[in-house]
């Protein structure tokens, strides 16, 4: 098999095996809270999706030779809150989108209401999820490590602040340093955690992998952004599944605004080789990060 359809069958497994998880997880829509969470499966499960995610929990811990049902509840984890942040992305109130994942928004197939609430019962689910796993076999102290970890990808110093600084930013230019600091809080730092939390799940990692995968997971998760950011305006909507062009209607700060098209991904690519150079120490167990790396700024969706 070659190196990319090797690559490839890889992703597709890590794919397969984290739906399989979140179906388990995910309570059955019943009673009177049925709508709500029919709105949580629809957003999480429904269709779509890359689960970039909860491949970087895998590809971290394949990288470090754990187990790969020590990783499930993490995996699970990290794809539930960013599901949970895209659909209050996507409220009027913020992005005011109506496709994601090549479908009506959550508010657009449900309503405001029930959006806001699936979201909200998503954020907390995530935390179950890491709290009650049975397979994660770890000291209950370095668990919750790893609930603080998450939470703290997730709040006002991470994914929500970063969403607040964007919001803020609307109609404004920010300096790269600013733009460069919204990118790490709103994107970053929950694929940080998503490395990190895969980690985590060695009983035994040194402090310079530990490091180095750190240095990985800033590199890529800024090259996410920045990546997604060129394709609202290279790619097209039916690719991409959201709408393209949102950004430049709403006067977002941007990445291909600030430094220009090529600039940006001239600086997408200069992280993409930072994040390899990072894994210079790690055997060829972490070949799915680099190829994950290369991916992120190549992808066309
Ligand atoms: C979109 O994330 C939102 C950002 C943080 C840029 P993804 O591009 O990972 O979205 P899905 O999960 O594949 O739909
Ligand atoms: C969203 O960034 C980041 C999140 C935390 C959800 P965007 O607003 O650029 O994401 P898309 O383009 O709508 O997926
Ligand atoms: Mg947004
Ligand atoms: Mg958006
Ligand atoms: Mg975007």
């Amino acid at each position: 098999m070659s190196a990319d359809s090797q690559f490839n069958a890889s992703l597709k497994a890590f794919c397969k095996r984290v739906d399989h998880h979140l179906n388990l997880w995910l309570p059955e829509p019943a009673g009177p809270e049925a709508r709500l969470q029919e709105a949580m499966r629809y957003s999480v499960v429904g269709g779509g999706g890359k689960r970039v995610r909860p491949v970087l929990v895998y590809a971290a811990g394949q990288a470090l030779n754990v187990q790969v049902e020590q990783l499930d509840a993490c995996a699970c984890a990290v794809e539930i809150i960013h599901a949970y942040s895209l659909i209050h992305d996507d409220l009027p109130a913020m992005d005011n989108d109506d496709l994601r994942r090549g479908r009506p928004t959550c508010h657009r197939a449900f309503d405001d209401a029930t959006a806001i609430l699936a979201g909200d019962a998503l954020q907390a689910f995530a935390f179950e999820v890491l709290a009650a796993d049975s397979a994660l076999q770890t000291s209950p102290a370095n668990q919750i490590e790893m609930i603080k970890l998450l939470a703290q990808a997730s709040g006002s110093m991470g994914m929500a602040g970063g969403q607040a600084i964007d919001l803020g930013a609307v109609g404004k230019t920010l300096s790269l340093n600013e733009l460069e600091n919204m990118h790490l809080l709103k994107t970053g730092a929950l694929i940080r955690a998503s490395v990190l939390l895969g980690a985590m799940c060695s009983p035994d990692i040194q402090a310079d992998k530990l490091e180095a995968l750190d240095t990985y997971a800033l590199c890529v998760g800024l090259a996410f952004q920045i990546h997604d950011d060129v394709l609202d305006v290279t790619a097209d909507t039916k690719t991409l599944g959201k709408p393209q062009g949102s950004d430049q209607q709403q006067n977002k700060p941007t990445y291909p605004a600030l430094l220009g098209l090529e600039g940006a991904q001239q600086r997408a690519l200069e992280l993409h080789q930072r994040a390899i150079a990072a894994l210079k120490n790690f055997d060829e167990s972490a070949d799915i990060l680099r190829q994950l790396s290369a991916y992120i700024i190549e992808r066309e969706h």
